[in-house]
């Protein structure tokens, strides 16, 4: 026999035994030196685009490779088969439509076939260069129906393509220049070819991928602990760091806890590397793109699990897509996904077999434990237990250095109403009982003061006195943020400016809406500056309460007419209430981990 093997040989142990990349061959649009030469100083004449987060994190993963076959962004042939098909114009299985979407304006200033235009990040750095093929105006409705079977703005990468994509599409073949730099993990930013590269070292054949977007727990590393058993297999937790859900957990914590739990893997086991991919949370077909990209990393076998990069719930509270729809999908598909499925239920932890199970295998009337991404929020908040049989005692620290309890968040109380009406006496009063209390810096963002140092410029429209509001609850979103506490003591007349500045805060820390319901009267009649009298006489214009409105809230958290209470009394109030929120004070339940 000719053919003979050789165990030993550099070549067994070599990424050639990977699966091949989707379409047959790993993409890399990375232009060598000279080109890359030839391009930087052909660029100085081009028109330039600067790259939006998700753009630059799709441009990325198209210039490494990770969405081979892709050349560059789509151009239309390609993303209609893709909304309707879900095959790219070559006939071969495509889920996404990765598109470049530009303003009119921009696209207005191209021309199909003959444009390049080079692809910036923020800080102007050219990346690439895009021989601009097609230019045209798609319908994002139809976009949205096709991709996610719904137009609802509830689903976040419905969201985006209706609310926040620009509404002209270029598409056209990519020369890569650099990759978008990062700063961070660096280590653990590994490109498809990379990726191979460290595979075929390990002598890796079998790998299963788990894609996440969350903190990873016990339950998780069960799960992945089976899918290797099951498919005999190494494993690479390859989480998305691009864009993910609204409302998740930002990264460099999540990483950290990543780096927690691949110490609870046998050594040589798995991997963890970061894939900055801008989720759509498009349920099935983005399962489908994700084992794709997986794929053309090198992996032979993907987790999907219940709800896989699930978008939440409809307005009705009815999920989009069924639990195990994103299954059923990659099942159908699997052929020519060419990477082996691993479906799984979610494992539940069964109280007496201390052990954790998928939901499928628990004996009928086992108790079993789970918490909630949710659930876990709130005992972080509260500072209350987080136990042993949900996470390990290293992810509990890194999340509770991220997501201290309230006591140690940082908050806006931001008062409201008339000129007169006591907001800068009780905001004093305030900042001394917080001062007393000690623990964290008070900033005091007083109307008058922040009319003299942060916006002099501005007088007494809507415009103006939104734009006032907008500053001050832009300064008070970085101080919450930080931990430290804010004070602000506008007029605010209009409540959309309070919502918006309550929406710019709230999910940084606590925001406290306080409305001095004090009667105009009764502030007219205190007068202390004597601008109601000058409002009066005409002197003074759009003087609110007099010639311009005043919204009163309906959302406040407390009310207080200064008329009835004192300030003390009123500073008091407000202390209260922080207290029985857990702002100040010590948690009710003592922390145990
Ligand atoms: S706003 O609407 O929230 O931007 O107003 P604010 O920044 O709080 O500024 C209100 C203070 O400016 C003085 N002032 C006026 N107030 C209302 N309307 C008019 N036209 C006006 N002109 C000057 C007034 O002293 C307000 O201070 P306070 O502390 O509320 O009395």
């Amino acid at each position: 026999m000719h053919h003979t093997e050789i165990i030993d040989s550099p070549e067994r142990t070599s990424e050639g035994h990977l699966l091949p990349a989707h379409g047959g061959e790993l993409v890399d649009l990375y232009v060598g030196p000279q080109r890359r030469a030839e391009i930087k100083t052909e660029s100085k004449e081009l028109a330039s685009w600067d790259l939006t987060p998700r753009q630059l994190c799709d441009l990325e993963l198209l210039l490494n490779g990770a969405f081979s076959p892709l050349g560059g962004f789509m151009t239309r042939a390609d993303y209609e088969r893709v909304c309707h098909e879900m095959t790219l114009a070559t006939g071969i299985l495509w889920p996404m439509p990765i598109t470049l979407d530009v303003s009119e304006d921009f696209a207005k200033s191209l021309t199909a076939g003959s444009s390049k235009i080079a692809l910036r990040d923020s800080e102007g750095v050219m990346l690439a260069l895009l021989h601009v093929e097609e230019v045209w105006k798609p319908d994002r409705r139809e976009e949205a129906q096709s991709v996610f079977n719904t137009t609802s703005l509830a689903h976040p990468g419905v969201a985006y393509v209706l609310s926040k994509s620009n509404p002209w599409y270029i598409g056209g073949r990519l020369e890569g220049v650099q990759a978008p730099s990062s700063y961070d993990f660096k280590t653990l930013r590994l490109s498809p070819s990379e990726l191979r590269r460290q595979f075929g070292r390990q002598g890796w054949r079998r790998i299963v991928a788990f894609q996440t977007r969350n903190p990873m727990h016990r339950a998780h590393v069960e799960l992945t602990f089976r899918a290797c058993r099951e498919a005999e297999a190494s494993l690479l937790i390859h989480p998305a760091v691009g864009m993910t859900k609204p409302g998740d957990v930002d990264y460099f914590t999540r990483v950290r806890c990543y780096q927690a739990v691949l110490a609870k893997y046998p050594r040589g086991t798995a991997k963890l590397a970061l894939l900055p991919l801008a989720m759509r949370m498009g349920g099935p077909r983005e399962a489908i793109w994700h084992a794709l990209i997986r794929k053309n990393c090198g992996c032979s076998h993907m987790i999907i699990g219940r709800d896989h990069a699930g978008p939440g719930k409809d307005t009705d509270g009815k999920a989009f897509y069924g639990p195990y729809l994103a299954q059923e999908l990659f099942q159908k598909y699997q052929p020519e996904i060419g990477v082996t499925m691993m479906p799984f239920h979610n494992m539940v932890y069964v109280e007496d077999q201390a052990k954790y199970l998928p939901e499928d295998e628990v004996p009928r009337d086992a108790r079993v434990l789970n918490i909630s991404g949710t659930e876990l929020r709130q005992r972080l908040n509260e500072g209350r237990l987080i136990p042993d049989w949900f996470t390990y005692p290293e992810v509990i620290q890194e999340l509770r250095r991220s997501f201290p309890p309230r006591n140690q968040q940082g908050f806006t109380i931001f008062f409201t109403g008339l000129s007169g009406a006591g907001k800068s006496t009780i905001a004093n009063v305030l900042v001394i009982k917080l001062l007393e209390i000690g623990g964290r810096p008070v900033t005091l963002f007083d109307g008058d003061l922040v009319r003299k140092h942060l916006s002099s410029e501005l007088g007494f429209s809507r415009e103006h006195r939104d734009l006032n509001i907008r500053r001050i609850g832009y300064v008070a979103s970085e101080i919450t943020k930080n931990r430290g506490i804010a004070i602000c003591a506008p007029i605010a007349p209009y409540d959309a400016m309070r919502k918006e500045v309550r929406a710019m805060i709230a999910p940084l820390g606590g925001f406290i809406m306080v409305h001095l319901s004090t009667p105009v009267e009764v502030c007219e009649k205190r007068d202390r500056k004597g601008l109601y009298a000058k409002a009066r006489a005409g002197i003074i214009k759009e003087f609110t309460g007099v010639s311009d409105p005043y919204e009163e809230p309906t959302d406040a958290d407390i009310t207080i007419n200064t008329a009835e209470l004192a300030p003390d009394e009123a500073a008091q109030e407000i202390i209260l209430h922080l207290e029985s929120e857990g702002f100040i004070g010590n948690p009710t339940n003592s922390r145990v981990s």
